[in-house]
């Protein structure tokens, strides 16, 4: 056994905040952001909104699709950065939103690789029989973290909010399904990409200090994070069709973490896969972390990209650094 994709679905906020919305609030532009994201807008939550609220949204729609009820579910894994609360974790405040039994809920950490993470964690559980209805979500709230000002525009204009789910069912070896899955880190990286505050590494009354000095925002070495992505993006790829015994020709779809559309097309260049098959919409969405893959996969579902039979190919690198990718027969 292992897992199949029974329903996948996602929930992006209603408002819409384009580049010149943003060229409104910092010394940006549009031109200088399509040139070199590819991104033209992107979703921002209302206050209150939330990373769970999301989440549960997506979570409806995938279930919708698999035809299960939130008291079929076995299992919860949430992956965010964003969390509603330090703690506890999204996955205990979407169970209480589905109104589920009182099944585990597991949170996960890895940032944009937190969906791949997650994705292998559902299909171990399901190869062991510990579980047969697992509900993944990727849910992110950027927008309420981000330095909206000329001080914080390279990442500012980079991020966005919204939520995709999955319900992993069991599936018979020869099946549809996982196929494998790898995992990777690289801790020395960490401060490339990361949020310092709140931090648990002095006393939270020095906290009012550290956020004076703006250390409480995301920092990022975006020439660093480029380079080190397009190398593992390509590496993941090729690792995972190692393991299953495939090339880059037999890949129909591949579903990348949505960081950047200059990063998916060196990516897409380097491994000579054509743009029509690799899915791209950070345009729309920017990059929305834990989010963007399984957004990208439920549109690419809705939009009749993915059919019975086909080898996809989802694969993420982000902060950590973390990256990892999943091969599946959908
Ligand atoms: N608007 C206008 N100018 C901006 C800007 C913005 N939003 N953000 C940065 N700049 C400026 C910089 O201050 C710099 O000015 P300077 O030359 O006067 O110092 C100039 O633009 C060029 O900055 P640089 O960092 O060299 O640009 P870049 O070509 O490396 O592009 C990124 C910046 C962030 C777009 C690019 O490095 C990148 O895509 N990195 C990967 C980011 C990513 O995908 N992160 C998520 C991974 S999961």
């Amino acid at each position: 056994m292992h897992a199949k994709f029974a329903g996948v679905g996602h929930f992006v906020p209603e408002r819409v905040v384009t580049n010149h919305d943003l060229a409104s609030l910092m010394d940006t532009t549009d031109s200088w952001i399509v040139e070199r994201t590819g991104i033209s807008e992107r979703r921002f939550v209302r206050e209150g909104q939330g990373t769970s609220e999301m989440g549960e949204q997506a979570a409806r729609a995938a279930m919708k699709m698999a035809g299960v009820t939130p008291s079929d579910l076995d299992f919860i894994i949430f992956a965010t950065l964003s969390p509603d609360y330090m703690f506890p974790g999204c996955g205990v405040l979407l169970q209480n939103r589905l109104g589920c039994a009182t099944i585990g809920a597991l949170d996960v950490r890895t940032q944009c690789t937190g969906f791949i993470y997650g994705l292998a964690v559902a299909d171990a559980f399901i190869r062991m029989g510990m579980y047969k209805r697992i509900l993944l979500v990727g849910a992110e709230t950027q927008s309420m973290g981000l330095d909206l000002t000329t001080r914080g525009r390279d990442i500012a204009v980079i991020f966005g909010d919204g939520a995709g789910a999955a319900v992993l069912v069991p599936s018979e070896d020869d099946g549809p399904g996982v196929m494998e899955t790898i995992l990777h880190s690289e801790g020395s990286h960490a401060k490339e990409l990361w949020m310092e505050v709140p931090t648990c590494l002095v006393p939270t009354t020095r906290t009012p200090e550290l956020v004076a000095e703006g250390r409480h925002f995301p920092q990022m070495n975006g020439r660093e994070v480029f380079r080190h992505a397009t190398r593992r993006f390509v590496e993941a790829v090729d690792e995972v069709l190692e393991r299953v015994g495939k090339t880059r020709d037999d890949v129909d779809l591949i579903v990348p973490h949505q960081a950047n559309k200059r990063i998916s097309d060196a990516v897409g260049e380097r491994l000579g896969i054509p743009p029509a098959r690799i899915v791209q919409n950070v345009q729309r969405f920017g990059n929305t972390t834990a989010a963007s893959i399984p957004i990208a996969l439920s549109e690419a579902l809705q939009e009749g990209r993915v059919q019975p039979g086909h080898l996809l190919v989802l694969v993420a690198f982000g902060s950590g650094f973390t990256w990892g990718a999943s091969a599946v027969r959908w």
